[in-house]
């Protein structure tokens, strides 16, 4: 039988896209959304790109009603869980809310999920949990100090279930922790639609190449880096979905926590992005050195190769076609 894996936050970008690869993989997605941060116009566009039904549960992962009944009522094998509130500046300013939402989110969805029997999850954190790292790239074992409220929820989460999976063998933990996910679906048909104005440089660059935004800050010259300005590690959005097909494979043979990075080893500055962008619109886009923002770092790339070992996955989409996805979704978004 069909394996049913529900996928919490499937409506929003990262979990659109594993919903896509799930379903590719011979696998049935379903989703839990409560739309706060993306909309369900997604859903048919998800059930037309795969060619299959997507089911949709609209609600809060805090409804422990609605999870209880969502996960007996489909048979669910496994949940991958990526709702959760996810803007740095904002946990600054509404503590409560992010704490409300990721940890408590995950506390029902956790209570829920071993009612129901339901033992195995694979969880989106992300890279924020290592704060000012060191030294790069930087490896699963590197200290984990997150310097915002957001980054925090991220590791109280990972916490909470290995704490979990030591209360009970029969748990199954992939923590995922991403890079710079960026680009969209090559269909152009899904990809990042943040409901509010976008923090990160990939949506900002897709805005100011349309029009949108009249230009892109450059947050910081002065960087030690080779061209002064920020290096990270971007990686394609459905690279990360396969990622995520992969872990699901993975904990059906191995039990307790596995814990992954998820990048591509190599690092892009900001001007290295801003030129692939507009390779990809065939447009200059207009820049202004700006200071540093508040929090960034210098450089952030992941060493990868634990991932690649453990999953026998590696990121395959350079920078080029991350930008040149993300622009075509930016142009055919409204259709
Ligand atoms: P997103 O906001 O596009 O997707 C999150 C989805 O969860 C949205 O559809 C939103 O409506 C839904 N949601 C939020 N709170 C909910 C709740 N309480 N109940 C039900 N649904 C809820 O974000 P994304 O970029 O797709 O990120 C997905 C996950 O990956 C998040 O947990 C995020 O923290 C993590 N992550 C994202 C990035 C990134 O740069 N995008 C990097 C590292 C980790
Ligand atoms: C990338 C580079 C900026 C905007 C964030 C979160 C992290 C994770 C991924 C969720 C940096 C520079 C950006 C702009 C710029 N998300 N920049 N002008 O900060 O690496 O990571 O998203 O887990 O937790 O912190 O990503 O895209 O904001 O920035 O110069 O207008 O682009 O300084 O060097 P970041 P980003």
């Amino acid at each position: 039988m069909t394996d049913k894996i529900l996928v919490t936050g499937g409506a929003g970008y990262i979990g659109s896209h594993i919903v896509i690869e799930l379903s590719a993989a011979g696998y049935a997605p379903l989703i839990v959304d409560d739309f706060s941060n993306s909309s369900p116009s997604v859903v048919p566009r998800l059930s037309e790109i795969t060619g299959h039904d997507v089911p949709c549960v609209t609600g809060d992962i805090r409804d422990r009603r609605l999870l209880a009944g969502t996960l007996s009522e489909h048979a669910v094998a496994a949940v991958v869980h990526c709702a959760g509130l996810k803007a740095v500046g904002e946990s600054e300013s509404r503590p409560l809310a992010y704490y409300d939402s990721n940890i408590g989110g995950t506390i029902a969805l956790a209570e829920a999920m071993a009612d129901a029997g339901v033992k195995t999850i694979v969880f989106s954190s992300s890279a924020t949990v290592y704060g000012q790292a060191g030294s790069n790239p930087i490896a699963e074992d590197a200290p984990l100090m997150p310097e915002s409220v957001y980054g925090r929820t991220k590791l109280m989460i990972e916490q909470l279930l290995r704490d979990l999976a030591r209360s009970d063998p029969a748990w199954r933990v992939a923590l995922l922790r991403y890079f710079n996910p960026a680009g969209a679906h090559a269909s152009g048909r899904i990809g990042e639609a943040p409901s509010a104005t976008p923090n990160n440089l990939m949506p900002i660059l897709a805005q100011v190449g349309a029009g949108k935004l009249p230009e892109i800050a450059v947050f910081g010259s002065d960087w030690p880096t080779p061209d002064g300005t920020g290096v990270r590690d971007y990686i394609h959005v459905v690279d990360l979905a396969e990622a995520h097909v992969a872990a699901l494979a993975h904990l059906q043979r191995a039990a307790g926590v596995t814990t992954l990075n998820l990048g591509t080893s190599r690092g892009y500055s900001v001007l290295e992005a801003i030129a692939a962008f507009e390779r990809a619109c065939s447009k200059p886009i207009t820049r202004r050195m700006a200071p540093r923002r508040a929090g960034d770092v210098a450089i952030c790339v992941a060493d990868a190769s634990a991932a690649r070992v453990t999953l026998g996955w590696v990121a395959r989409r350079g920078l080029d076609a991350m930008c040149a996805d993300a622009w075509r979704w930016q142009l055919h978004r409204d259709a």
